[in-house]
C-alpha cells in the first residue's frame, strides 16, 4: 500500500470558511476516513500547513487538531519545496497578492471565491497559473449540494423539456450588530475591504447557471444597501459602504431567463436559505440546499383566479419529493477530493482560475449594470 502525501499551505484557516469547511470538514475529514482511496491500495493523504497572521491562533488550531505545522511567514512556506498546493480562504481583498506569490513559487493553487476583487486581477491570476504550468482550482461548492445535485439529475434525465425560467431566492436577516451580534464578518459590509453581496453571491450564481442551464449572456441588476449602518465585531458602529441586496436578471445561452434575488436584509419564509424554482415545458422543480421537489405537467393543477373566495387548493402539497438515491458528502470535501485527484492523478477538472474569473466578471458587470441603470452583455472570457 502506498500513500501519496500532498502538503497544502492553508491561508486564512482561522476564518469561518477556512476553518469550518476547508480544514475541519474537508481535509481533516479526509484524513479521518484514511485519506482518498484510489482503489488500487494507494491513497492520497493531505498534510495541512497552517498559515495566517496570528501565531497564537494558528498554534491553538494546530493543537486542537493534533497538527504540527504552522507559520505566520507565507514567503517561507512558499519557498519550501515540500509544499505542493497553496490554498487561500483569506478575506477576498488579500487573495490576489498571495495567489500571485504562490504561482510564482511554482505551487498549485486552490482558493475560495471570488478569486479577486476585479476581473482584471482575476484574469491575470488565471494567465499566470497557465503560464507557470501549475494547476488551479476555485471553490464552487453549491454544485455539490444535495438539492442541486438532484436538480442536475432531473436535467440530465430530461425531466424539464425546454427550460423556460429559473427563479432564485437567497438570503436571510443578518443582524445589524447593535442589539444582537451580526452573524457575518463586518468586512462583508465594507466595499473597501472587498465586501458586498453582489461580489459574494454573483460568482455562485454564475457557475450554478452555467453548469446547469447555460452560460450567462446578459445581466441586468439592481444593487443596493438597505441597511446603511452596522456594528462590527467590537460593537463599534460603521458605515456599511457595500451592497447588502442584489436583484439580478440573467439571460442564458439557450434562451432561459434567470431571476435571482440575493439579500442579507430579508426574513425567511421558505423551506431553505436558498431555493431555485425551475419551470420547464414538461415539468417544474423547486431545489434548495438539500431538498428538491417536482411537479410534472401531467400532475399540474388548473388554478382559476378568484380572489373572492379563499384558496381551495394546498398548492405546496401538490409537489413530489425527489429521493436522494445516493449519499451526499459535504460539498466542500467532495470538491477538495476531486482537486487532489486532479493534482496527483491529472484527472479532468474544469473549475480553474478562468472559471473563477467568470464569476468575478459577472459580479463586476452586475454592479456596473446597476450603477448605469442598463442591461449589459456578458462577453465570453478567454486567456
Ligand atoms: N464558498 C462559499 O460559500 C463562501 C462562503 C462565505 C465566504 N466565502 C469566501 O471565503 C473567504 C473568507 O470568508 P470568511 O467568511 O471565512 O471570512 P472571515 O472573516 O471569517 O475569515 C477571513 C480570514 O482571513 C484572515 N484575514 C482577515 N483580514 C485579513 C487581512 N486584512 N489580510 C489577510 N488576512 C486576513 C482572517 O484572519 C481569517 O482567517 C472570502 O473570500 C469569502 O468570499 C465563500
Amino acid at each position: 500500500m502506498t500513500r501519496e502525501t500532498v502538503r497544502i499551505a492553508m491561508n486564512g484557516v482561522t476564518g469561518r470558511m477556512g476553518y469550518n469547511q476547508h480544514l475541519v470538514r474537508s481535509l481533516l475529514a479526509i484524513r479521518e476516513q484514511g485519506g482518498i482511496d484510489l482503489g488500487d491500495g494507494s491513497t492520497i493523504w493531505p498534510e495541512p500547513v497552517l498559515v495566517g497572521r496570528s501565531e497564537a491562533r494558528l498554534a491553538a488550531v494546530a493543537r486542537r487538531h493534533g497538527l504540527d505545522a504552522w507559520s505566520t511567514d507565507l514567503d517561507a512556506v512558499l519557498a519550501d519545496p515540500a509544499v505542493d498546493i497553496y490554498f487561500d480562504a483569506q478575506v477576498t481583498a488579500a487573495r490576489a497578492e498571495a495567489v500571485r506569490k504562490a504561482v510564482a513559487a511554482g505551487k498549485h493553487v486552490y482558493c475560495e471565491k471570488p478569486t479577486a476583487t476585479g476581473v482584471t486581477d482575476a484574469l491575470e491570476l488565471a494567465r499566470l497559473a497557465r503560464d507557470a504550468g501549475v494547476k488551479s482550482g476555485v471553490v464552487q461548492d453549491k454544485l455539490f449540494l444535495p438539492g442541486l445535485r438532484k436538480l442536475k439529475r432531473l436535467i440530465d434525465g430530461g425531466f424539464f423539456g425546454r427550460v423556460l425560467s429559473i427563479r432564485g431566492e437567497f438570503g436571510y436577516w443578518v443582524f445589524e450588530g447593535d442589539w444582537q451580534p451580526a452573524q457575518r464578518p463586518s468586512w462583508n459590509y465594507r466595499a473597501e475591504d472587498g465586501g458586498g453581496i453582489a461580489a459574494d453571491m454573483f460568482p455562485h450564481w454564475e457557475y450554478v447557471l452555467h453548469e446547469l442551464f447555460g452560460a450567462v449572456r446578459t445581466v441586468q441588476a439592481h444593487v443596493t444597501t438597505h441597511i446603511p449602518r452596522r456594528w462590527d465585531e467590537h460593537g463599534k458602529p460603521y458605515e456599511a459602504s457595500a451592497d447588502d441586496a442584489a436583484y439580478g436578471v440573467f439571460e442564458l445561452e439557450g434562451g432561459a431567463v434567470a431571476q435571482i434575488n440575493s439579500s442579507w436584509a430579508v426574513r425567511v419564509d421558505r423551506d431553505e436559505l436558498v431555493e431555485f424554482q425551475v419551470d420547464g415545458v414538461e415539468g417544474s422543480a423547486v431545489a434548495g440546499l438539500r431538498r428538491c421537489r417536482v411537479q410534472h405537467r401531467a400532475a399540474t393543477p388548473r388554478p382559476v383566479w378568484n380572489p373572492d373566495i379563499p384558496a381551495t387548493e394546498d398548492f405546496r402539497a401538490q409537489w413530489q419529493e425527489v429521493p436522494d438515491n445516493e449519499e451526499f458528502d459535504n460539498g466542500f470535501k467532495a470538491q477538495w477530493e476531486l482537486f487532489l485527484r486532479h493534482v496527483v492523478l491529472d484527472e479532468p477538472w474544469r473549475w480553474d482560475l478562468l472559471a473563477g474569473a467568470r464569476g468575478v466578471q459577472l459580479a463586476e458587470l452586475g454592479l456596473r449594470s446597476s450603477a448605469e441603470g442598463r442591461r449589459l452583455d456578458v462577453p465570453e472570457l478567454s486567456l
